[in-house]
């Protein structure tokens, strides 16, 4: 299959009433590792990268090795999608490359650092959805602020600083046309979200489900959605590593979520965690070796183990032959139309 935009996964995941997990990726053993997983588990997927893996990568690497993606699994419905775009300049690149949809995280300033005043995020995600929406491309937006910093990227603080304001939610949905809207809710980005195992003092469910009823037919989004597993924590720590005890996001929260309207699902740190605790183990256990598939082999798989268990637990496993490509040109023809509707269903 071609890759297809995220406002078509998130339709049809809609539809079926399940999630969509959207994976990070730098590199192409993670390129990989999810496609096997989705392979593996017949899945749809949403692949991305941040602007951090794009400098890593480099653009044309990065693109080429998404198409190399496509080509190879036909079956499996795809999107390349930009995480946490800081300006319009930077969704238009990516657009200009070939990613299939983009996030306008407008509620930080361009620096990735400063909370922007709500204004600030309506006018630069609307300027981002006009071009996206013209090209057949699909938006993702962010209301609110999450914790933590990840490569230079956030706000800092607690997930609790910038919570989102389901008024302003609504509002946001209606004057940016956004496809899908990210919320905070109380989690961060990285590996330190909980200092324990979360409850609704921490973990703003009540929240989601409120924003939810207010806009029953919008596409929510659950960024720093890592599960922080302790079997993943044992690992590196048992060769050497030091992660301080921490909590993520329980998948049980996830699921009560995904009931709520939560169509994608972001994860990048349990696989960071799989991926770095496989290459210890080895390193550790064989001093010796030196050769870096001996080590990038274990860490891939490890890798598309903790992918393909999360596919099943958000429920796309078992969906990627449910429909068929909608190409990009045919996107923009029903953003143009209307027959793709932007303007958010509201509940009083
Ligand atoms: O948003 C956070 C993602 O985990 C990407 O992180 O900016 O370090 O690539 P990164
Ligand atoms: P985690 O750090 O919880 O994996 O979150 C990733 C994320 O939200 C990427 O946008
Ligand atoms: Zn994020």
């Amino acid at each position: 299959m071609p890759l297809v935009t995220t406002r078509q996964l998130l339709d049809e995941a809609a539809k079926g009433g399940y999630g969509v997990g959207a994976f990070n990726v730098n590199d192409m053993e993670q390129i990989q590792a999810i496609m096997w997983a989705a392979k593996e588990t017949n899945s749809p997927v949403i692949i991305q990268a941040s602007r951090g893996a794009r400098k890593f990568a480099e653009d044309n690497y990065l693109y080429h090795l998404m198409l190399a993606a496509a080509e190879l699994n036909p079956e499996i419905p795809l999107a390349m999608h930009l995480d946490h775009g800081n300006s319009f300049e930077t969704c238009e690149s990516a657009i200009k490359l070939g990613f299939t949809s983009v996030m306008m995280d407008g509620s930080l300033k361009p620096d990735g650092k400063t909370p922007a005043s709500f204004e600030e995020n309506v006018a630069v995600t609307k300027q981002v959805v006009d071009y996206a929406h013209e090209h057949g491309i699909s938006v993702e937006g962010e209301i609110g602020v999450l914790g933590g910093i990840e490569d230079g990227h956030g706000a800092g603080g607690s997930g609790l600083d910038h919570v989102t304001d389901p008024d302003q939610a609504v509002e946001f949905a209606e004057r940016t046309g956004v496809d899908s809207l990210a919320i905070a809710i109380g989690t961060s980005h990285g590996a330190y979200k909980f200092t324990k195992k979360p409850d609704g003092s921490v973990l703003k469910m009540d929240l989601l489900i409120a924003i939810h009823k207010r806009l029953p037919n919008t596409h929510l989004v659950m960024h720093g959605s890592s599960s922080v597993p302790k079997d993943l924590q044992d690992v590196i720590n048992q060769y050497g590593g030091k992660l301080k005890e921490t909590w993520g996001v329980p998948v049980e929260e996830i699921q009560l979520g995904i009931k709520n309207g939560v169509r994608k699902i972001n994860v990048d740190t349990d696989n960071r965690l799989a991926i770095t605790g496989a290459i210890r183990k080895v390193l550790f256990e064989t001093p010796e070796k030196f050769d870096p598939r001996d080590y990038l082999t274990p860490a891939r798989a490890a890798m598309q183990k903790v992918v393909a268990l999360r596919m099943t637990q958000f429920g796309q496993a078992g969906h990627a032959s449910d429909y068929k490509a909608t190409s990009i040109a045919d996107m923009a023809k029903g953003y143009k139309s209307g027959s793709l509707v932007t303007k958010p269903l509201v509940a009083k």
